[in-house]
């Protein structure tokens, strides 16, 4: 179980303090798909960083299956996959399987290990054809099949994306979405942060919506379309948005 008490985070820009996050408070059951709902730059890679121990909150704790993540990331860290959309952090001079190896060694993976898991993954994406190609040469959709691999190489229980399918094509972006399915039949806590409403509502049971560094909601898809009276997530999105402006 993830949870998320009170926590803020702020950066200091030059002379100025930016807010990114205020007092957001959560908690995430072992197995839940969560969709993280915001504009550009309403706190959603903040938060993720914070939660896969990259990143200390100004204030607040995580805990994970009751462990102080800030306190004792190491016992944490291998449970933990992430993927943040902007880097890919692959070496081009690599080839994906090099990629992937290198990674699984960070993790403490044996050869036998890592061998086993790459050539399943690489069967799992598609990638069994290019997995030996240097992967500077790759397109955009070959480059996050091998990040994805690379999240879920030491198989982590808690898997945290950030924005995965911006950029990508319908064909990649379809791919995503059943993985998200196949990673929630194998009981996997999932939390991925995006822009994007339908995606959302066709892959998540939770969302949490962030808007300018707070929480607007927390809760069951299903609860906030009973709420709002409508299954139009875009529209309740910027409903709410409205609604936190003129409070
Ligand atoms: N390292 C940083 N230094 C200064 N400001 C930052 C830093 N990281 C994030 N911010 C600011 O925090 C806010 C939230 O950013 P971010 O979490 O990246 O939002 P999102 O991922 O939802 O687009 C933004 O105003 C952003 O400019
Ligand atoms: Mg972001």
């Amino acid at each position: 179980m993830i949870k998320v008490e009170q926590v803020s985070r702020s950066f200091r820009d030059k002379k100025v303090t930016v807010e990114a996050l205020k007092k957001v408070t959560f908690e995430i059951e072992k197995g839940e798909v969560v969709g993280l709902l915001g504009e550009n730059g309403a706190g959603k890679t903040t938060l993720l960083r914070m939660i896969s121990t990259i990143l200390e909150p100004s204030e607040g704790t995580i805990h994970i299956d009751g462990i102080d993540i800030h306190k004792q990331p190491m016992a944490i860290k291998s449970n933990i996959g992430v993927l943040f959309g902007s880097e890919t952090g692959m070496y081009d001079r690599l080839t994906a399987r090099e990629n992937l190896t290198y990674f699984a060694q960070l993790y403490g993976m044996t050869k036998q290990e890592t061998k086993a898991r790459i050539e399943d993954l690489a069967k799992r994406f598609g990638m069994e054809d290019y997995l030996d190609r240097k992967v500077g040469g790759f397109s955009k959709g070959m480059r996050q099949k091998v990040t994805i691999a690379r999240t879920l190489i030491h198989n982590p229980d808690i898997i945290l994306l950030d924005e995965p399918t911006t950029g990508l094509d319908i064909t990649s972006a379809n791919m995503f979405r059943e993985l998200i399915h196949s990673l929630r039949q194998e009981g996997k806590t999932i939390i991925f942060s995006s822009h994007i409403m339908d995606e959302v509502s066709q892959l998540c049971e939770s969302i949490i919506m962030i808007h300018k560094g707070e929480m607007v909601y927390n809760g069951t898809a299903e609860d906030l379309y009973q709420e709002e009276q409508t299954r139009d997530l875009n529209f309740i999105f910027m409903s709410r948005l409205v609604r936190s402006a003129e409070h």
